[in-house]
């Protein structure tokens, strides 16, 4: 078979990212441009800002993008671009700038599913990496394991009834004062901290789930802080950091493994922000190797937003003869497997 190039475009939040991909697993470009330097001033994600450097930011990402591959926007088999979930200003700039692009080079567009985006991240990074295996998505707006049976096909078999874990990295290192996106700030801080100092809770929910709750345990963590402050006494930081980190970790690994066990799979891959945590790197690996489990993550460029990754999942959904129409319209609460 002939090979099929993408252009991939992405800018669900506040990355405005294009790729160059073939065949769903080789990039030939990924450029990011992130504007998380702008929002820290705000100590969070403020939508309309994003949408505006979007705007500002397109254009130039993907010339950047089509450049470094080296090719023509001849050459592209077809544009892939995100069209949810995520912020709808954000998600507009990218698919209507993608829709402009298919119309008058008249190449097929192709929406993907964010999530579908960051879990297709390992077939990247690992070319061997075929269906079925287990999926701990894990990002800044999502919590879900997915059972993926095939390319493109997706059951969730736990999600989060409340925060996402980066949601709630990011509100305890806001509390703990150090700053927005908080998920790299704990895990590096965690390194200095003893993760046994402080019984965080973990959620518990007795009905069978593989549902998450992660509010209870940064509530806990808020309760500490005003309680140690109200005393008088000193805030280690570190040990706050470790706990809490642990208390996520130890339920995100007991819930995957699980999955694992009902599911009789043996392949674990993790997506998302938070895959970039080396402390869920660490004890997923271990605790599944116990089992004979093994454990994949992408590199750290893959796992945060990217474009690469919406060129993979475009891939499989082109081959699959799911291209989508041109009005096409951003879906901000689009659910994974709905297309
Ligand atoms: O996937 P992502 O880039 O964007 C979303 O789609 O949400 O994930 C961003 C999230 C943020 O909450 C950030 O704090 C978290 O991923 N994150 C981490 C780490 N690196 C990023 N959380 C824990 N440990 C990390 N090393
Ligand atoms: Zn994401």
């Amino acid at each position: 078979m002939k090979d099929k190039i993408i252009l991939a475009i992405e800018s669900s939040c506040d990355e405005t990212s294009a790729a160059v991909v073939v065949n769903g697993r080789k990039v030939l470009s990924n450029i990011i441009s992130s504007q998380i330097d702008i929002h820290t001033k705000f100590g969070g994600v403020v939508p309309e800002v994003a949408s505006r450097k979007h705007i500002e930011a397109i254009n130039p990402v993907v010339e950047e993008a089509i450049l470094e591959a080296g090719i023509t926007l001849d050459d592209i088999d077809a544009v892939a671009v995100t069209y949810g979930p995520g912020l709808v200003g954000a998600l507009l700039v990218g698919l209507q700038y993608a829709k402009g692009l298919a119309y008058s080079l008249n190449k097929p567009l192709i929406g993907v599913n964010h999530i579908e985006g960051h879990i297709c991240a390992n077939f990247i990074e690992h070319k061997d990496l075929k269906p079925p295996f287990v999926c701990l998505v894990v990002s800044g707006g999502h919590t879900f394991i997915v059972h993926v049976m095939d390319y493109g096909k997706f059951e969730v078999l736990g999600e989060t009834r409340d925060d996402a874990a980066g949601e709630a990295f990011d509100k305890v290192a806001r509390a703990i004062g150090l700053g927005y996106p908080g998920g790299p700030k704990i895990d590096k801080l965690s390194k200095e901290g003893n993760k046994n100092a402080i019984k965080f809770p973990r959620a518990n929910f007795h009905d069978n789930t593989l549902d998450f709750s992660f509010s209870g345990v940064k509530s806990s963590v808020l309760n500490y802080l005003n309680k140690m402050n109200m005393t008088g006494e000193i805030i280690n930081k570190a040990d706050v950091a470790a706990s809490f980190q642990e208390a996520v970790i130890d339920v995100l690994t007991e819930n995957v493994l699980t999955t694992c066990k009902r599911r009789n799979l043996d392949k674990i891959a993790i997506a998302g922000g938070v895959a970039s945590n080396s402390a869920l790197r660490e004890k997923l690996t271990v605790e599944a190797g116990k089992n004979g489990i093994k454990v994949l993550f992408p590199s750290p460029i893959l796992c945060t937003d990217n474009a690469a990754m919406i060129g993979s999942a475009g891939y499989f959904e082109l081959v699959k003869g799911n291209i989508s129409s041109l009005d096409l319209n951003a879906k901000p609460n689009l659910k994974l497997g709905e297309r």
